[in-house]
């Protein structure tokens, strides 16, 4: 493999030059691009000696035109390490003002950073939202460890030791990025319907089948748009869109549909929502209380009327006759795949970690054992890439 490494001033620099001499020793090229304040903690001449390439401080003055270009098609990834708030900051914002944000901001291949700082800092609002926003990016980041830090005192921030960051180096270039330039539409959790301003009618789907569908796909290099009512954390790497209703839902599903290479609809949509929800808080002055309901807008099967070249995944979450009643829907709403599940049955359905499901599509039916939900995320993508070469050929 060909590394390009960014280094930028932390004091951490000196288990750069272990890391440098790791990737070089098993046969790895490296090259060293460093920040005028990298320079001041270590010399070029120190990376030049154990790298045996050229070590980048400036845009200006190599030995070659545009060495900044040249160096982000020669190599296979950029890792930066240590990266400072400084440079954080920097890339989160677009500044190409020294030669080691050029050429990060160049880089159409993996990007890797690797923090290192001052807990107080790396907990700072700041570097916080802007690793979130590299991250939305496709930017991968490598944790910093905790422990003694080398500003004096423990805590989070240390730079991992050499071992460990080639290490996860490998494990992030290993993903396979079969979905890659793909953009995949994943919607997540069950709708909440107003009754009034406080209160909604939901059910007990809990989001973690579809943030694992879209974890699954962004890891596989997927442009990934998570249209969740979940709270969970979301996964990395993708973009995440809060809705609360079915309606909600429906128009951002339909403003992401026409660019879209797919859309996996695991969100428990609700059925009817309240006609006409209260403007205020509905007060508990009589003994009963009728709402009236009105059906909601099918958005799978609205998608399925107007798809052209998108694959369509939806879910069948049943309590009887599964299949027969997903195989209907799989063809009334003109889908590709269906994903049927009995959500009575133990070890599936809502809120679990686990799911019991099946495949369908019009060449039949694939029945699953009891899964993590994260490999049922797996299988469904495994299929939805044969759906998609398919389609190229
Ligand atoms: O018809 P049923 O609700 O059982 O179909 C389930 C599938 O349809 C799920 O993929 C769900 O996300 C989707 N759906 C929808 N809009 C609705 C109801 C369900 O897109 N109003």
């Amino acid at each position: 493999m060909k590394f390009i490494i960014g280094v930028s001033g932390g004091i951490a620099i000196y288990k750069v030059v272990d890391l440098v001499r790791k990737f070089k020793k098993r046969g790895d090229e490296v090259r060293v691009v460093m920040t005028k304040a990298a320079t001041k903690f270590v010399t070029p001449e120190l990376f030049r000696e154990i790298s045996l390439e050229p070590v980048m401080t400036d845009v200006f003055g190599n030995d070659e035109t545009a060495a900044h270009i040249k160096w982000t098609k020669w190599c296979d990834a950029m890792i930066i390490a240590p990266a400072t708030a400084n440079v954080i900051g920097k890339l989160s914002s677009g500044i190409a003002d020294e030669a080691l944000t050029t050429v990060a901001i160049a880089m159409t291949k993996p990007l890797i950073v690797v923090p290192a700082m001052n807990e107080a800092m790396y907990n700072s609002a700041a570097v916080t939202a802007n690793l979130s926003t590299l991250k939305t990016r496709g930017v991968k980041i490598i944790d910093p460890s905790k422990g003694e830090l080398a500003c004096g005192g423990e805590g989070v921030g240390r730079l991992p030791e050499s071992e460990e960051i080639v290490k996860q180096v490998d494990k992030i270039l290993s993903q396979k990025k079969t979905l890659f330039g793909k953009k995949i539409i994943v919607t997540a959790g069950g709708t909440r319907e107003p009754i009034d301003p406080v209160r909604y009618i939901g059910n007990r789907s809990s989001g973690k089948m579809g943030h694992a569908i879209a974890k699954a796909a962004a890891d596989r290099g997927a442009q990934v748009v998570l249209v969740t009512t979940s709270n969970l954390t979301p996964p990395e790497n993708v973009r995440v869109i809060n809705v609360e209703s079915a309606e909600q839902m429906r128009y951002i599903v339909n403003a992401e549909f026409e660019m879209s290479d797919a859309v996996i609809m695991s969100a428990a949509v609700a059925d009817y929502r309240v006609a006409e929800p209260a403007t205020q808080k509905i007060k508990k002055n009589s003994d009963t209380l009728t709402l009236e309901l009105v059906k909601n807008p099918d958005i799978l099967f609205e998608l399925g009327q107007k798809k052209n070249h998108q694959i369509l995944i939806g879910f069948a979450a049943e309590t009887q006759t599964v299949e027969e009643n997903a195989i209907a829907k799989l063809k009334k709403k003109n889908l590709d795949m269906i994903v049927a599940n009995d959500v009575t049955a133990k070890g599936a359905g809502f809120a679990v970690d686990t799911n019991i499901v099946t495949l369908i599509t019009s060449k039949g039916l694939n029945s699953y054992p009891q899964m993590q939900k994260s490999e049922v995320a797996e299988i469904i993508l495994n299929e939805l890439e044969k759906f998609l070469t398919n389609d190229k050929n």
